[in-house]
């Protein structure tokens, strides 16, 4: 049976999709059908014109002309496995128009579909108006859940997993979320007395927040570095950006109230090193499990650089010391493999 609003779950499904097949009929009914980049918003699904060659006026292309004379549409998206009990999708029906350069929704629209797919970051998707499918009826059948990629070896699973810096606009589901946490709680430690704390964001303000400030400071050092100013400026930009992309940020902080204590120094350094140590375990933890997920991380240490700042933005305890911060998310762009040192480059005595 069909409903009248997109389900949670549904939303997530379609947000999972980088492809649908949007499906246009003209006056007579004549149908066409052509696979689309899309966004999924509170009011409906939104659609770039970035046919190519560019020239080609947005109006003539045959589904614009097919909308403009029959707004009814409907689009599909699915999951297709040889194993036939993953095999799902979510279908729409509803009525597109034309959102014109000007409209507010034009620009949230471009926004979100630049969020989703880098590619139109480059591409003056600005310039054109952007389909609206306001949506009238939605179905679903099959398996809509996440793919996780839990089947992987753990070998295959450290190997699979890679520094991931742009996000495609999912959100990270809550259970996942759970489970990422839940990986950084059993990472070894000194003592066994876990001295670290996590601070988890998923408000978009707080982490514009937390961006600005951190941005404000970097540039302060950056200019200590007599870094020049355009240099500065797109590192600062995708810094920032990097923080607003993510869905979820981790930061994981220093805890070293639980620690022994020394009268000397050294022994105290150490100590502390230790828990750091730790900290990087429970860091990777949550990275290996995000993976194993179906979900990818990143890890900036920008907090290392500001620490009393973050704790500030955050109001966070005195006792925590900001250390590393990890993004997660589903990748928009797998970065290129960096080569690795070999075992027995990185073994330096095997006896
Ligand atoms: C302590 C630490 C700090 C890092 N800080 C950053 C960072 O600030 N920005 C960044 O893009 N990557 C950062 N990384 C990620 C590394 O660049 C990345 O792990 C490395 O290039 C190897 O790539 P891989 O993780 O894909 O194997 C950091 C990694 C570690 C362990």
């Amino acid at each position: 049976m069909s409903r009248s609003e997109l389900s949670p779950d549904e939303r997530a499904f379609l947000a999972s999709r980088r492809v649908a097949r949007l499906a246009t009929a003209d006056a007579h009914g004549k149908p066409h059908c052509v696979p689309v980049c899309f966004a999924c918003l509170e009011g409906g699904i939104y659609i770039a014109l970035d046919e190519k060659p560019k020239r080609v006026d947005a109006r003539r292309l045959r589904r614009v002309r097919n909308i403009i004379e029959n707004p009814h549409v409907a689009l599909v998206a699915d999951r297709y496995s040889e194993d036939w009990s993953d095999l799902g999708f979510v279908s729409v029906r509803g009525r597109a128009s034309l959102v014109e350069l000007g409209e507010p929704e034009h620009s949230r629209a471009v926004a979100a579909l630049r969020e989703r797919y880098p590619q139109y970051r480059e591409m003056r998707i600005d310039l054109r108006p952007v389909i609206w499918i306001a949506v009238e009826a939605v179905s679903s059948w099959g398996d809509i859940a996440p793919e996780p990629r839990e089947p992987l070896g753990a070998l295959d699973l450290v190997r699979g997993r890679h520094s991931v810096r742009w996000y495609d606009g999912r959100e990270v589901p809550k259970d996942a979320l759970r489970r990422i946490l839940e990986a950084g709680r059993w990472a070894p430690s000194p003592h066994g007395r876990q001295p670290w704390r996590f601070v988890v964001l998923t408000n978009p303000d707080r982490r514009r927040e937390l961006a600005d400030a951190m941005a404000g400071e970097w540039q302060r050092q950056l200019e200590m570095d007599e870094q020049p100013s355009e240099v500065m400026e797109v590192r600062l930009r995708r810094s920032r950006e990097r923080l607003m992309l993510a869905p979820v940020v981790v930061i994981l902080c220093l805890y070293l109230e639980g620690m022994d204590r020394y009268p000397d120094a050294a022994r105290q350094e150490a100590e502390t090193t230790m828990a750091v140590q730790s900290l990087g375990a429970a860091a990777e933890n949550m990275l290996l499990v995000a993976y194993a997920l179906g979900l990818d991380g990143g890890w900036m240490c920008a907090p290392l650089f500001c620490p009393d700042l973050v704790r500030e933005v955050l109001d966070l305890d005195h006792a925590l010391i900001p250390h590393a911060l990890l993004t997660f998310g589903y990748a928009a762009v797998h970065p290129p493999r960096k080569s690795k040192l070999t075992v027995d480059q990185l073994v330096v005595l095997h006896d």
